[in-house]
């Protein structure tokens, strides 16, 4: 399936000011020093990964960001796609931005991410509400698109790429409790799952050099930070080949794979927690399962999104499984990482989704026993397979029920699980303040589980060993019973 040849056509492209009903244009700004950069993200991690990106590159020509809408000079929304409801937000936002437009034209609105492909046209052509539309591999060209904007233009570069990976520049930390970080190390999906609108949206899959992985990781490892997730749409997938750049002669030791690179990762320092998403069951295999059993920093816990119970279900998804190849993941994962947890993501009411094979979904739940998931309504995607193919059947008040059922399950199996660690002790990086009480901190444990504590005199950053005493749903409240060091 060629998807990118039909977008580059697309690519960078000017278009003119003299259109009728524009915001007005305000002349050039002499120089990007000082100028304010507002940065909103929506979506998955990945597009707050792009947001680090985008700010890194926008800083060093003379940005500052700012958190004050009114006083932006540029602002920015990094979209997301995946369902209607968030494209929904992005545009109740974008004619906000058009409104405070109206009290400082020279303000340039843009678009990043995954609706600047999908949206370009109507959202500058038709319903005019941005200045400038950015797809998820043109930030580089960013400084370019705001001086045309400035220049009085409107400015497009939706251009999808096969290379660009961003490998070189280093992300600016945004929001960052400065203790975890995201490493992207993939880009674009080329599994062609029926219902996502990804691979229209980022494009091709392609890997990052493990040496800029490796290098950004101990980067962050020696300012302090404690913790990485590496991030893709599919790590399973990842790939490096080493010979394409002349550097390795053996054949057998031609290509990093995702279970090498982790162990690369791992290998930065021991107290450099890591951990990743996301994995496809279809592509995830018992090496990865080894490494994460290997070393105690790789962290105990498994994000396998199943979106159905049903093979049949699975089947018109494009998946590339079964629920018994699933179920097997699963055996893997608790044999080879016996004290780990599991999470998911879960779809309800994929097209010609019937009653019973809604009940596979539930009653998969129950024999996984996640400790975390995802769940949303099917939302059909313009473009993608299930659009061209399927009919979207399900009433939306059938697939309501269902996510309710759905969710119903979750609550019961995670606070279970949650109920099961009390008691325990388990060592839990801390992270910051907790949002309740400013006199306990949080964390997580190896399982991903956040546990709340009293502040005594642990600090930010510091590992302690925690006792489980009480629980929420997906929250343990305990207490400290030894700091790192004593
Ligand atoms: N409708 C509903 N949920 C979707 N997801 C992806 N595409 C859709 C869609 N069209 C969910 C999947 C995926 C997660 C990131 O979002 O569960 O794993
Ligand atoms: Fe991320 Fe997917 Fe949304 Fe794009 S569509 S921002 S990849 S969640």
């Amino acid at each position: 399936m060629i998807l990118v040849e039909d977008m580059l056509h697309e690519g960078n492209k000017v278009i003119d000011e003299s259109r009728q009903g524009e915001p007005i244009m305000a002349p050039r700004p002499k120089s990007k020093n000082g100028r304010k950069l507002f940065l909103e993200s929506y979506g998955c991690q990945m597009n707050f990964a792009d947001s680090e990106i985008v700010v890194s590159i926008l800083s060093k020509e003379g940005f500052e960001t700012t958190r004050v809408l009114e006083e932006a000079d540029v602002i920015l929304l990094n979209t997301c796609s995946i369902r209607d409801n968030a494209e929904q937000k992005v545009r109740n936002r974008l004619v906000h931005f058009k409104n405070l437009k109206k009290n400082k034209p020279s303000m340039v609105v843009g678009v990043l991410g995954c609706m600047a492909e999908r949206l370009r046209d109507q959202l500058l052509e038709e319903e005019h509400l941005v200045d400038m539309v950015v797809g998820p591999d043109a930030y580089r060209d960013l400084p370019n698109l705001i001086d045309e904007v400035w220049g009085g233009q409107k400015a497009v570069n939706v251009l999808l790429s096969r290379e660009e990976t961003y490998a070189e520049i280093s992300p600016l930390r945004l929001d960052s409790n400065g203790v975890t970080a995201f490493v992207s190390i993939m880009r674009g999906c080329d599994n062609m799952c029926s219902f996502c609108v990804v691979p229209f949206t980022r494009g091709r899959e392609r890997s990052r050099d493990p040496e800029s992985i490796v290098a950004e990781s101990r980067d962050l490892f020696e300012r302090g930070y404690r913790e990485v997730t590496l991030l893709g749409q599919n790590v399973d997938s990842y790939k490096w080949n080493l010979s394409s750049k002349g550097e390795v002669k053996d054949p057998e030791k031609e290509t990093v794979n995702f279970a090498q690179l982790l162990e690369k990762v791992a290998l930065v320092h021991p107290d450099l927690r890591v951990r990743f998403s996301t994995s496809h069951p279809k592509d995830m295999t018992d090496e990865v399962l080894h490494t994460i059993a290997k070393y105690e920093n790789i962290c105990n816990y498994v994000h396998l999104p199943v979106q159905s119970g049903n093979s049949e279900v699975l089947k018109r998804m494009n998946r590339g499984y079964t629920r018994e190849w699933y179920l097997d993941r699963i055996a893997a994962i608790k044999r080879i990482i016996p004290d780990s947890t599991i999470s998911t993501d879960i779809i309800t009411g994929f097209c010609g989704e019937t009653e019973e094979q809604h009940q596979d979904t539930l009653s998969l739940m129950e024999e996984v026993s996640y400790q975390m998931s995802y769940m949303f309504k099917y939302s059909e995607r313009p473009r993608t397979l299930a659009e061209r193919k399927f009919e979207d059947d399900v009433p939306e008040e059938v697939k309501s029920r269902r996510l309710d059922e759905v969710i119903a399950v979750h609550l019961r199996i995670a606070k279970n699980g949650t109920s099961s660690m009390l008691g325990r002790t388990f060592k839990v990086l801390v992270e910051g303040v907790s949002k309740k009480s400013d006199q306990h901190h949080y964390g997580r444990n190896s399982q991903n589980t956040i546990m709340i504590f009293p502040k005594g005199d642990t600090q930010k950053g510091q590992y302690v060993y925690v006792q489980a005493i009480s629980n929420t749903s997906v929250t343990l409240i305990g207490e400290v019973v030894q700091t790192e060091e004593g």
